[in-house]
C-alpha cells in the first residue's frame, strides 16, 4: 500500500492505472477510520482493480464554531486498517496542499444543500461539494463509494455528479452499526458512557418507524409523530432535525408510499451524530 501526500504524487499513480487500463475505486474519508469506511474500502475493491483511500480533515466544511480542531487525527492507525481492508493506495494531503494561498474556486449544491444538514451548518455542503470534486478531479474515479449514513451528504453529491457531468458512478454503501444499534461514527469517540447510552435512542426511533410503517402506515406526520415520541423518552438528546424527505430532493413528504428518508439528527452533550432509515417503495 502506497501513501501519497501530493497532488503531483497521486496524479502519477493515477496515469500509471490508466496506463495500465485499470479501474479505480475510490472512497473519500476524514480518517479516524472505523468498520462502516473499511466496509466502503471493502466495496470499492470488489468492484475495481485499483483502490484509493482518501485521508482529509477538510476545513471547509466546518463551521467556526464547530470541531475542526479536535477532529481525530489517527493517520499512522488508519493505514494499519487500510491494508487489510484492500486498499491499494492513502492519499492524504495537507491542508496547504488541497488549498494553495489564494484558492477561491467553490462548488456549490443550490438549495439542496441548504436542507437537512445544510440547514443545521451553513456552508457545510459547500464544503463537502468542492472538496469532493477537487479529490474527483485528482484520483478520477471509475467509482466513488459512499456511506448511506450520510443521507443528505449522498443526495448533494449525486446532483452534483449529475450537474456536472462527473464521469463516475457514485455508489452507496449501507450503515454499518454497532451490535447495539448506534450507528459507527468517528465522533462517536467524543461521547461519555451516559451520552452514548442516550445516543442509543436514535436508533430505537428509526426502528419504531420501521416497524409501524411495516403495517402499512404510510402517511408520513403519524411516522414522524412516532419517531417524536421514542425521541422524548430520551430527555438529555436534543434534538437538531426529524425530517421525512425524498432521498433525491430532500423536500418533505406527506406520504411514503413511492419510499422515504426518515433523517434524524441530535445533540448528545457536546456531541451532534445522525442517523437514517430509508423506508422502501411500498
Ligand atoms: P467521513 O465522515 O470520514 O466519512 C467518510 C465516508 O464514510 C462517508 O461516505 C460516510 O458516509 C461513510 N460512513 C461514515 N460512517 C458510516 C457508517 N456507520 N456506515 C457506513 N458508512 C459510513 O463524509 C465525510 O467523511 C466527508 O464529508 C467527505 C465525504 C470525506 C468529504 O470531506
Amino acid at each position: 500500500m502506497k501513501v501519497v501526500h501530493t497532488v503531483t504524487g497521486m496524479r502519477a499513480l493515477r496515469h500509471d492505472a490508466t496506463a495500465q487500463g485499470l479501474t479505480v475505486g475510490f472512497v473519500p474519508t476524514m480518517g479516524a477510520l472505523h468498520a462502516g469506511h473499511l466496509s466502503l474500502v471493502r466495496e470499492a475493491r470488489r468492484r475495481a482493480q485499483l483502490v484509493v483511500v482518501s485521508i482529509f480533515v477538510n476545513p471547509l466544511q466546518f463551521g467556526p464554531n464547530e470541531d475542526y480542531g479536535q477532529y481525530p487525527r489517527t493517520l499512522e492507525k488508519d493505514c494499519a486498517l487500510l491494508e487489510p481492508a484492500g486498499a491499494d493506495v492513502v492519499f492524504a494531503p495537507s491542508s496547504e496542499e488541497m488549498y494553495p494561498k489564494g484558492a477561491t474556486t467553490i462548488v456549490d449544491v443550490e438549495d439542496l444543500g441548504m436542507k437537512l444538514d445544510g440547514g443545521s451548518r451553513p456552508g457545510h455542503f459547500r464544503g463537502v461539494a468542492t472538496v469532493v470534486s477537487k479529490l474527483f478531479h485528482i484520483v478520477q474515479p471509475t467509482w466513488a463509494v459512499f456511506g448511506q449514513k450520510d443521507a443528505a451528504q449522498v443526495a448533494v453529491l449525486r446532483r452534483m455528479v449529475h450537474d456536472l457531468n462527473m464521469d463516475l458512478e457514485l455508489v452507496v454503501a449501507p450503515i454499518a452499526r454497532e451490535s447495539d444499534g448506534l450507528a459507527l461514527s468517528s465522533r462517536n469517540a467524543y461521547l461519555s458512557v451516559a451520552e452514548r447510552r442516550q445516543a442509543l435512542v436514535l436508533h430505537r426511533a428509526l426502528m419504531a418507524v420501521e416497524q409501524l410503517a411495516a403495517t402499512g402506515e404510510t402517511r408520513a406526520g403519524q411516522l414522524r409523530q412516532c419517531a417524536l415520541q421514542v425521541l422524548a423518552t430520551e430527555p438529555a438528546a436534543k434534538l437538531d432535525y426529524l425530517e421525512i424527505v425524498d432521498p433525491d430532493t430532500l423536500d418533505a413528504v406527506a406520504e411514503t408510499l413511492h419510499g422515504a428518508l426518515v433523517a434524524v439528527a441530535a445533540w448528545f452533550g457536546p456531541t451532534r451524530l445522525i442517523d437514517n432509515l430509508l423506508l422502501p417503495v411500498r
